[in-house]
């Protein structure tokens, strides 16, 4: 990075996009590549909708749903076989964070301002330094406006879809290729239509379409992006 980006706060590269873009692998490896932080903004969404579950908070009540986000400790970590470990107040929820259920919820509770609102603080503490690789949907545009680099990972529904089922079957999950894309249409419409923090590119985003990329390609792609504005 030039002198000048050092001497911004902490530099912020923002990957926003919808589901089965390719963002979360690509935020993880850009991150292990440069040695700086990771948010996943997503996976604090989906906690608080787990959180609402676990103590009956409804998913409309934006006010409970608010306070609840600044009651609940949340620690991201990895089993010793390196596999995701998710604690939500010291309980393991992993599989549960990460199954369709959650997502929907998540983005249903995501549609509330309250609760965008209530998570805004909680994002920006993940800005230390040497810099944050931020991935989600309103990066750019909201949580860190003042990114160095701002990219938008695109893809065709499709192609998201039959990236998520495969996912899902490794897991041991067996929703049909059509459920996961008939999912993955409504919560893009949900997400791309919500009146707060919608998901689109910021105007000064770089947009990607991974449809046809495969993940180094992608990963390199915005390294280069990343050497151009050193
Ligand atoms: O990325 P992930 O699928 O884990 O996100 C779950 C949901 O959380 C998304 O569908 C979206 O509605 C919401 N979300 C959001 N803003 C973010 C990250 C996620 O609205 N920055």
């Amino acid at each position: 990075m030039c002198a000048d980006t050092l001497s911004s706060p902490v530099p912020v590269i923002t990957i926003d996009g919808p589901s089965g873009s390719g963002k979360g692998t690509v935020s993880q490896r850009l991150a292990a590549e440069l040695g700086w932080h990771f948010l996943d903004s997503g996976a604090l969404y989906r906690l608080l909708a787990c959180a609402a579950r676990r103590d009956g908070v409804d998913l409309d009540d934006a006010s409970a749903l608010a306070d609840l986000a600044g009651r609940i400790d949340a620690d991201f970590g990895f089993s010793e076989n390196g596999e995701e470990r998710v604690l939500l107040d010291g309980v393991e929820i992993t599989r549960t964070l990460r199954c369709e259920d959650t997502g929907n919820a998540a983005s249903r509770i995501a549609a509330l301002p309250a609760v965008r609102t209530a998570l805004l603080a909680w994002q920006r503490r993940y800005r230390r330094p040497p810099g944050l690789i931020a991935d989600g949907r309103d990066m750019g545009t909201v949580v860190f406006p003042d990114a160095t680099l701002k990219i938008f990972l695109d893809a065709r529904p499709e192609e998201r879809a039959l990236r998520r089922f495969n996912q899902l079957n490794e897991k041991g999950n067996n929703a049909t290729l059509d459920e996961i894309l008939a999912e993955v249409r409504a919560r893009d419409e949900r997400d791309r239509t919500r009146a707060t923090a919608p998901l689109v590119p910021a105007e000064d985003a770089l947009v990607i379409d991974s449809s046809d990329l495969d993940i180094d390609t992608t990963v390199a792609l915005i390294l280069g992006q990343i050497h151009l504005k050193s």
